[in-house]
C-alpha cells in the first residue's frame, strides 16, 4: 500500500496530461509532463483524490487514470474533499489566480504536502496568504516553476556554484511567441533568472508590450488562457548584491527561450533542453554542452520525491518555496507598477 494519499485539483492539460509514447518504442515513454503522470511512477503515493467544477474534466481524468487508481474518488467542490479526506499531499493546478483560497484551506486541514503550480499568485495578498499558512502550519511546499528541477538548468546552477564561469556579473534573455504572457509564461523566465542569481530582487523597471501603457497595476487575465490580457513585457532588474538581469520578453519575438548567464570567465547559455558553456580567453571561445546523462528523476517526479524526503526527515527546504517563488510575483506586479510608472524603477 502507497505511503501517501494524494489529491489533484484543476485538471486541465499540465494536471492530466498522459505520458507519451517515445519516437522510437524502444525507448519507452517520454518522461512525465503532468502531475497526475508523475505521481504515476511515484509507488510511494496514491492518487485518492481529484477535483474540478467542469463535469468534463472530472470524466476525462476518469478515462485516463483509473486504470491506475481505479477506487479515485472525483469531487466538484474542493472544500468537500478537505472536509471528507485525509489527505497527505494536495496538487493545486487551478487557473494562475486561484491557487491561494485552495492552498491555504489545504494547509488548514492538515495536508503535509503541496506541490503548488505556477505562479505562486497573481496579488502580493494571496502570495502572502500562502506564505503565512504554509509557515504557520509547517507544510513542505514547492513551487512547480519547472526548471528548478530540470537537469539543465540544475546542471548549470551547479556550474555556477563551482566557480566554472567565475563572478556572475549579468544575465540577459529573451523570450517570445503568442503566449510569452507576463504572468502566465513569463514567470518561468523570471524565476530561472532569480534561481541564477541566488539573490533578492530589489528593483524592477519594465514596458508592457505596445497599447499596454493603460494596463494599471492590477493583474487583468482570466488564470491564463487568454494572450489578450496578459501582455508581454522588456523588463529591467537589479538584485540587491548589485547583479543587473535584463529580459525581453515581447510576444513579437520569436517562439523561443534563451537565457545567458554571464560571467567574468565565460558564459552559460540556457535553451528549453540544453544548455551551454563558452568559456573566453584571448578572444577565442572554448564551447562544451551540457552532458546528456540521464536521471531517474525530473520534472515534476523530481519535486514529489523532494517533498517526500523533506517531509521524512525534516531537513532541508524544497527547491522552490512559496517565499522564493514570492520573488516572481513580487518581479510581476513591479513591473506593472513600473509600466504604469513610464518604465520608472520601482522597488519590488
Ligand atoms: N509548470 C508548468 O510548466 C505549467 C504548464 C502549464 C500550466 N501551468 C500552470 O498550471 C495551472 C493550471 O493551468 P492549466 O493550463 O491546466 O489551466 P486550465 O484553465 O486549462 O485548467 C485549470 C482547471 O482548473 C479547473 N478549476 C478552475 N477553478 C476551479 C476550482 N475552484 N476548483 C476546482 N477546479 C477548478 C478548471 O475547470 C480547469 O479544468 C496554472 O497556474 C498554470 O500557470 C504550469
Amino acid at each position: 500500500m502507497a505511503k501517501y494519499k494524494a489529491a489533484i485539483v484543476g485538471l486541465g492539460d499540465i494536471a492530466v496530461r498522459p505520458v507519451a509514447p517515445a519516437f522510437d518504442p524502444v525507448l519507452g515513454e517520454e518522461e512525465p509532463y503532468s502531475h497526475a503522470a508523475a505521481y504515476a511512477l511515484v509507488p510511494e503515493v496514491e492518487v485518492v483524490a481529484v477535483c474540478d467544477i467542469v463535469p468534463a474534466a472530472l470524466d476525462n481524468f476518469a478515462r485516463l487514470w483509473s486504470h491506475r487508481w481505479p477506487g479515485v474518488r472525483l469531487y466538484d467542490d474542493w472544500r468537500t474533499m478537505l472536509e471528507k479526506e485525509q489527505l497527505d499531499m494536495v496538487s493545486v493546478v487551478t487557473p494562475d489566480h486561484l491557487h491561494a483560497d485552495l492552498a491555504v484551506a489545504a494547509c488548514e486541514a492538515g495536508v503535509k504536502m503541496l506541490l503548488l503550480e505556477k505562479p505562486l499568485a497573481t496579488s502580493h495578498e494571496d502570495a502572502q496568504r500562502i506564505i503565512d499558512a504554509v509557515e504557520r502550519h509547517g507544510v513542505v511546499a514547492t513551487v512547480n516553476h519547472t526548471r528548478r528541477y530540470g537537469p539543465h538548468y540544475r546542471w548549470a546552477l551547479h556550474q555556477l556554484r563551482q566557480g566554472t564561469i567565475g563572478q556572475l556579473s549579468a544575465i540577459i534573455g529573451y523570450y517570445g511567441g503568442p503566449r510569452a504572457m507576463l504572468f502566465r509564461n513569463t514567470s518561468h523566465m523570471l524565476d530561472v533568472i532569480c534561481m541564477m542569481a541566488q539573490d533578492d530582487p530589489a528593483w524592477v523597471a519594465a514596458e508592457l508590450d505596445k497599447d499596454n501603457q493603460d494596463y494599471g497595476t492590477v493583474y487583468k487575465g482570466d488564470g491564463g488562457r487568454d494572450p489578450a490580457q496578459d501582455p508581454g513585457a522588456e523588463i529591467w532588474i537589479g538584485f540587491a548584491g548589485g547583479l543587473r538581469a535584463y529580459l525581453s520578453a515581447l510576444k513579437t519575438n520569436p517562439e523561443e527561450m534563451n537565457i545567458r548567464l554571464i560571467g567574468s570567465r565565460g558564459s552559460i547559455i540556457l535553451r528549453q533542453r540544453e544548455a551551454e558553456l563558452e568559456l573566453a580567453s584571448g578572444w577565442r571561445v572554448t564551447k562544451q554542452s551540457a552532458p546528456l546523462e540521464r536521471f531517474s528523476r525530473s520534472g515534476e517526479m523530481a519535486a514529489i520525491y523532494e517533498l517526500i524526503q523533506i517531509y521524512e526527515t525534516g531537513q532541508g527546504t524544497t527547491q522552490c518555496p512559496p517565499r522564493e517563488a514570492y520573488k516572481t510575483v513580487r518581479l510581476l506586479l513591479g513591473a506593472l507598477a513600473s509600466n504604469a510608472a513610464g518604465g520608472a524603477r520601482v522597488p519590488v
